[in-house]
């Protein structure tokens, strides 16, 4: 069975959120389960593409509204990734080196849109399925289905997988020459709110859609940014599916991003070694609590609650508690956090930046991860922090819910808080620091938790399975 999948993001090709994280990993494990699955995604001017051997596979030229544009198809040489990778280049609009917030973003992902399916279609490939991921990839089920010029491709079954339903890279109907000759009266399946809304189009034409843990699903139909009653009546194509984690990248007993390794038998000494190192570089005490949060500074994650939260939880337990956090994203917040760092330089640090290394130290030398998102599709940090032996402290909302118990009901093993408010944070955090109190309780914890399964394996079958029921 032969998938493409497409992305805007890929691990370690180009990566801003989770997203990456998945399609980085999800086909690698589709691969041994058989398939043959590739990733196809934009070119980026980024460190593994100068770092790695492309060859050139195919060129070709589409046309966005009136502009003819020239592109090429190159795949990486060695599938070392586990899986085939093309990227599709076009010179002055996919070949920069950031992935959004470009100015002509609706024309650089209108542009790989129909980069891929006119290399399908002309080099006359017929994959079993066309597995989409987000919003830049959401007219192609349209596309596919509807657009005269595609019509060789409508029979291939599309999955399109929601990561973020906040987002719909919706624009105006003035832009609709963009897209290829189509029949007027299907230009309803374009429109949602008087726009054309590639999430809500894709939503509509695609053969089945998931969300990325069962959780998210019921949510959508609540709360996606005005998609809400999309999602109710489109809700027996919806299937929900738990993300897994790289399991080969995430290991505490080998990741090369680690000072130190260790495995759930030597956590204790492991972890306290790795904390001693992140706590040297950012000044911190190595005997209190090391409550940390990694993420994008956005309202979506809480970020804008730290600050305070933090701050009254300085105040409250003082010398007991030390907060780091990781993380680039609003100015307000940013500033804020600075501003605390500099309050309470004994008790919290902070690094504005993105830092793939830091960020694995930080799993590994933590002993809380903290995350109060007010949605949070799946959230992959709690279980590469679970997987280090690092307790999550997260709001229960979509797969924070389908993934953390709270310690205090049977066989739990995080902390659990319902609303996204400061008081709410601030009574976690107290129970954080009463729990690392009692290093025994931890240390039960932690083996659970580095004893639960995350991999791939599950949710890759869960995947397999829905492709197969579309193809018989
Ligand atoms: P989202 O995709 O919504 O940002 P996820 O929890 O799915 O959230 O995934 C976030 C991924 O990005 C994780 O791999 C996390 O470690 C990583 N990450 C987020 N911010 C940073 C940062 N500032 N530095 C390093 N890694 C980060
Ligand atoms: C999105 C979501 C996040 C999820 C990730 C991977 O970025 O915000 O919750 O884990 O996609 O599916």
């Amino acid at each position: 069975m032969k998938v493409y999948h497409l992305s805007a993001e890929c691990y370690p090709v180009a990566k801003v959120g989770g997203l990456a994280d998945v399609v980085g990993a999800l086909p690698k494990y589709q691969n041994q389960a058989g398939l043959q699955a590739a990733v196809i995604m934009p070119f980026y001017n980024r460190r593994f593409v100068h770092e790695n051997l492309f060859e050139m596979v195919f060129q070709g030229t589409t046309l966005l509204g009136t502009r003819r544009i020239y592109f090429e198809i190159l795949k990486e040489q060695t599938n070392k990734l586990g899986f085939e990778l093309y990227l599709i280049k076009i010179p002055g609009l996919l070949d920069r080196e950031n992935i959004y917030s470009y100015p002509d973003e609706l024309d650089q992902f209108m542009a790989f849109q129909l980069c891929f399916l006119d290399w399908i279609n002309w080099s006359g490939q017929t994959p079993d399925i066309v597995h989409c991921h987000d919003h830049h990839t959401g007219l192609v089920p349209f596309l596919m289905y509807h657009s005269n010029l595609y019509k060789r491709l409508a029979h291939i079954p599309t999955i399109f997988t929601i990561h973020n339903g906040q987002y719909h890279g919706a624009f105006g109907w003035d832009r609709l020459g963009l897209l290829p000759e189509i029949d007027f009266y299907k230009t309803g399946l374009l429109d949602w709110n008087g726009g054309i809304n590639p999430l809500a189009s894709a939503v509509k034409c695609c053969w089945r859609y998931t969300t990325v843990s069962p959780s998210y699903l019921h949510e959508l139909s609540i709360s996606s940014n005005g998609l809400e009653y999309l999602f109710y009546i489109e809700r027996q194509k919806g299937g929900g599916i738990l993300n897994g984690i790289d399991t080969d990248v995430w290991d505490p007993s080998t990741d090369p991003m680690l000072p130190v390794h260790f495995k759930s038998a030597t956590a204790g000494k492991g972890k306290q070694q790795n904390k001693q190192l992140l706590c040297e570089r950012f000044g911190l005490s190595t005997t209190r609590p090391l409550i940390a949060f990694i993420g994008r500074l956005v309202t979506e994650k809480g970020a804008d609650l730290l600050p305070a939260a933090v701050e009254r939880s300085i105040k409250e337990h003082g010398d007991k508690v030390n907060f780091l956090i990781l993380g680039a994203g609003d100015s307000p917040t940013e500033m804020s956090l600075n501003l605390l760092k500099q309050l309470y330089p004994y008790n919290c640090n902070v690094f504005l930046g993105y830092d793939e290394a830091l960020a694995h130290l930080i799993y590994a030398g933590a002993d809380f991860l903290l995350m109060p998102s007010r949605v949070e599709p799946c959230g992959l940090n709690q279980m590469y922090a679970m997987r280090y032996g690092t307790v999550p402290i997260v709001r229960s909302t979509g797969g924070l819910r389908d993934t953390v118990i709270d310690f205090g009901e049977e066989n739990g093993y995080g902390i659990r808080f319902e609303q996204v408010s400061v008081d709410d944070i601030c009574v976690s955090v107290t129970r954080a620091v009463l729990l690392y109190q009692d290093s025994k309780n931890m240390q039960l914890l932690r083996k659970r938790m580095m004893g639960l399964d995350f991999s791939w394996e599950r949710s890759a079958d869960e995947y397999i399975h829905l492709y197969q029921s579309l193809i018989s």
